[in-house]
């Protein structure tokens, strides 16, 4: 009943030059894929000529970041006024703007408020540290996360959301976590978490997706596992391969 969504994060890699040759690439094959979302998650400059490179196809457009106001005295900041003209989604709270550049909790629940005011459909990014896995602790920490990124928002809202679970032992390193514990986690943990706090039909709409060093030769395993409805793609996502992996999640 979820569709599955991969989306490609970027970070930042491509210049807009290199950011719109490489979707007009892959763009005609990808949207020769049926029965899943996908999204291009560009830096920011690279996000219009993107936007319009894939305007005929299915693929979404997503950001990668956004701020919480509307405009003003923000140096640096993109507003989601700015987004809406080329984008479709915004991830939010990724493990690195957190690690460093100080988003925390608090800051990432007002972007999620401020980015489905805008029609923007949030990516949330939760996921725990090597120390807190090893510590027992990725149940309570993860859980904590999902609770606060989502405070204040109605059972409708948080339906239409996606969430990413991205354990941060698990980026860009090669070491993914094994689908049964992902799943375990995304099911038992993030939906659970959404279940208790938003009811059973919230958590069974959400999609939620799975994110640390997927490869066109391991999605299919996280695909087969029913909790797991897609993925957050990095290094994978920057490479013609990025087909192969998204028609391996069909
Ligand atoms: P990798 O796929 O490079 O591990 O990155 C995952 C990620 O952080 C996506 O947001």
């Amino acid at each position: 009943m979820r569709t599955p969504f991969i989306a490609g994060n970027w970070k930042m890699n491509k210049t807009p030059d290199e950011a719109i040759a490489f979707a007009r690439e892959i763009r005609y094959e990808l949207n020769n894929i049926d029965g899943v979302d996908i999204a291009f998650c560009p830096p920011f400059l690279a996000i219009p000529g993107v936007a319009d490179a894939v305007k005929a196809t299915k693929i979404g457009v997503g950001a990668q970041n956004m701020y919480f106001e509307e405009n003003g005295a923000y140096t640096g900041e993109i507003a989601p006024n700015m987004l809406t003209p080329f984008c479709d989604y915004v991830i939010l709270g990724h493990s690195e703007r957190r690690a460093y550049f100080g988003e925390t909790d608090e800051g990432v629940n007002k972007k999620v408020k401020k980015a489905l005011e805008h029609g923007l459909t949030p990516i949330i990014c939760v996921g725990e540290s090597l120390e807190q896995n090893e510590a027992g602790e990725t149940h309570s920490f993860v859980s904590g996360q999902v609770r606060a990124a989502l405070a204040g928002l109605s059972a409708e809202q948080v339906a239409g959301l996606v969430i990413a679970y991205e354990p941060i032992w698990a980026i860009g390193t090669g070491k993914s976590a094994t689908s049964a514990d992902a799943g375990r986690i995304i099911g038992v943990t993030v939906r659970g978490t959404v279940a208790a706090a938003f009811g059973e039909s919230a958590a069974q709409k959400i999609r939620i997706q799975y994110g640390g060093s997927v490869k066109p030769d391991n999605i299919a395993e996280y695909m087969a596992h029913p909790d797991i409805d897609g993925a957050l793609v990095g290094g994978a996502a920057l490479k013609p391969s990025f087909v192969d992996l998204v028609r391996g999640a069909v």
